[in-house]
C-alpha cells in the first residue's frame, strides 16, 4: 500500500488553519462538496479532492498557498469546471481552490476601453456588462453562459469570434496572480504596448493553472459593432466545405465567425435541443455558418452576397440568410450546444486539433481515413475559419481516452497527421490531463525541457496543478 503523504497526518490542524483564514463554512470536506468538484466536462473523468477551499480574496489565496507550499500539498485551482482537457480536475487529491467567490467586475474603464475583473465572473455576464456601455469583449467560448473568465485565461480560450477578433490572449493586458509560494505579483501594466522585460502576462495566459492562481484580470475592450449578418450554407461534401473556408479569406473577406458543423453533429444537436431551425436534406454533408459584423449595414450586405456567390463554386446548396435576431439565436444555439449533444450521444472523446487553414480538407480526409482504419466514428465541427477542428470520437467499448490502449494509438496517429500538416494538438481547450501523453508528438525534447524548467522556477515544490500539461 502507498504511504499517505505527510500532510495527511496533520489534517485536523491543517483544517483549523484554513478555517482561520477563510471562515468555517468555506472549508469543505463533506462528500457532496468533494464530489461536486471531482469532475469537469472532460470525458466524465472523476478525481476526488481531499479538501475544497472557497476563498474570497487574493490575500486569502496567498495565505493558503503559503501553507500548501510549506506542507507540500497538491493544489488544484478551479473556475466553473467547464474545461474539456481536465485542467481543473484534482488528479492528485489534495486541496482544490475554487475561484467562484472572486466574482466581481471591479471597474469598467470607459476612458481607456478596459475592464478589470475577478476570475470567477461568468464570461457572458462580463460581456453583457461591458456591452451596456457600448463595449465589446469578443472571446466567446460555447460555454460562455457558464464558464468563468479565469478559466478562459487559464486555457487561452477562443470561440467563434476568434477568426476576426483573436483569442483571449489578444485581450489580456495585465494579471494579478498568487504564485505557488504565496507571493503576489502583477504580471505587466494596463497598457496596449509593452516591451518591458519578459512577457509574463502572455506566459501565464494558457498556462492552465500551473504557474499561479490569477486573482485579477485587466482586459482590453473594443467598441461594440453595430450590425451583424448571418448565413447558413449547406455543402454536399465535407471536404468541399473545408476548401471553401480558405477561399473566403483568399478572396479578401474576414468573417466575424466561420464555423463548420458536419451533418451527423447537426442531426444530433437538432434533436437534443428539439430544433428544426436547420432543415436537413439527404444530400447535405456539412454546413458552414458565416457571420460578418461591422458598423455599415450596406457594406456587410454586399460582403455577404459576394461570399455567397463565391461559395457556389464549391458545390453548395441553397443558402439560408437569417432574417432576424430570433433566427440568428436559433442557429447559434444549435452550434453552441453541439459538444454537449454529441457527448451524450456517445461521442465522448473530444479532440481540439488546429492546422493552417488551407490544410483543413487534408485534415478532414485524414480523420475519416483513420476512423476507417481504427474502427471509430468521428464527427467534425468547430472553428473552420481558424483551422481549429473539434473532432468527437465514438468507439464501441471505449468511452475514455486517458490511458486507454484501445484509443491512444489512434490519437497518436491523428496528432502525427496534424503535426505533418503544420498544426498542433490543441487550439483552445488546452492540454490538461488528457492530451499530455501527446506533447512529444508536437514538441522536441529541448522544447519540453524548457517548459519543465519554467514550471520549476514558478513552482519549486511542484504543488500547483501538478501532472497537468506534462509530468515533471
Ligand atoms: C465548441 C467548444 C467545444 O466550439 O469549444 O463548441
Ligand atoms: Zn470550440
Amino acid at each position: 500500500m502507498a504511504v499517505p503523504p505527510a500532510w495527511k497526518n496533520n489534517l485536523a490542524d491543517l483544517l483549523t488553519r484554513f478555517r482561520e483564514i477563510i471562515g468555517d463554512q468555506y472549508v469543505c470536506v463533506d462528500e457532496e462538496n468533494l464530489d461536486k468538484y471531482a469532475h469537469d466536462e472532460t470525458e466524465n473523468l472523476h478525481f476526488l479532492p481531499d479538501i475544497v477551499l472557497k476563498p474570497r480574496t487574493t490575500g486569502e489565496i496567498s495565505a493558503i498557498m503559503r501553507i500548501c507550499n510549506q506542507e507540500k500539498i497538491p493544489v488544484t485551482p478551479r473556475g466553473a469546471g467547464t474545461g474539456l482537457s481536465g485542467g481543473a480536475l484534482p488528479n492528485l487529491g489534495g486541496v482544490l481552490i475554487s475561484t467562484g467567490r472572486l466574482n466581481s467586475i471591479l471597474d469598467i474603464d470607459e476612458r481607456n476601453l478596459q475592464v478589470t475583473t475577478e476570475p470567477g465572473v461568468i464570461t457572458e455576464e462580463l460581456q453583457n456588462a461591458v456591452k451596456e456601455k457600448g463595449l465589446f469583449y469578443p472571446p466567446d467560448p460555447s460555454s460562455r453562459g457558464s464558464c468563468f473568465i479565469g478559466g478562459n485565461i487559464a486555457e487561452n480560450s477562443g470561440g467563434p469570434k476568434a477568426v476576426k477578433y483573436g483569442v483571449v490572449k489578444d485581450y489580456v493586458l495585465n494579471l494579478e496572480m498568487v504564485l505557488p509560494t504565496g507571493d503576489i505579483i502583477w504580471t505587466g501594466a494596463n497598457v496596449l504596448k509593452n516591451s518591458t522585460g519578459y512577457n509574463l502576462t502572455q506566459l501565464v495566459v494558457g498556462s492552465e493553472g500551473t504557474l499561479g492562481i490569477v486573482t485579477k484580470i485587466v482586459l482590453k475592450l473594443l467598441p461594440f459593432p453595430k450590425y451583424d449578418l448571418l448565413m447558413l450554407v449547406p455543402f454536399r461534401s465535407l471536404e468541399k466545405a473545408g476548401e471553401a473556408v480558405s477561399a473566403i479569406f483568399r478572396a479578401g473577406f474576414t468573417p466575424s465567425a466561420l464555423e463548420l458543423v458536419e451533418i451527423d453533429a447537426l442531426k444530433i444537436v437538432s434533436s437534443f435541443v428539439d430544433s428544426s431551425a436547420v432543415p436537413v436534406t439527404d444530400d447535405t454533408a456539412a454546413h458552414l455558418i458565416i457571420e460578418t459584423d461591422g458598423n455599415h449595414l450596406e457594406t456587410l450586405m454586399t460582403e455577404m452576397e459576394a461570399i455567397a456567390a463565391l461559395l457556389t463554386e464549391f458545390d453548395c446548396g441553397e443558402i439560408f440568410f437569417a432574417d432576424d435576431e430570433q433566427q440568428k439565436a436559433a442557429l447559434w444555439k444549435l452550434r453552441r450546444r453541439v459538444a454537449e449533444a454529441v457527448k451524450l450521444d456517445g461521442y465522448t472523446i473530444e479532440e481540439d486539433t488546429v492546422v493552417p487553414r488551407a490544410e483543413l480538407p487534408a485534415l478532414i480526409r485524414g480523420v475519416k481515413e483513420l476512423g476507417r482504419q481504427n474502427n471509430f466514428h468521428a464527427v467534425c465541427y468547430g472553428h473552420a475559419g481558424d483551422g481549429n477542428l473539434h473532432i468527437r470520437i465514438k468507439k464501441e467499448g471505449s468511452r475514455y481516452s486517458l490511458n486507454n490502449p484501445d484509443i491512444v494509438p489512434s490519437l497518436k496517429a491523428l496528432f502525427t497527421l496534424v503535426k505533418s500538416l503544420g498544426g498542433t494538438i490543441s487550439g483552445e481547450h488546452g492540454v490538461g490531463l488528457v492530451q499530455k501523453e501527446y506533447m512529444d508528438v508536437v514538441f522536441d525534447p529541448a522544447n519540453l525541457s524548457l517548459m519543465r524548467s519554467i514550471k520549476k522556477v514558478f513552482d519549486p515544490n511542484n504543488i500547483l496543478n501538478r501532472g497537468k500539461i506534462f509530468d515533471l
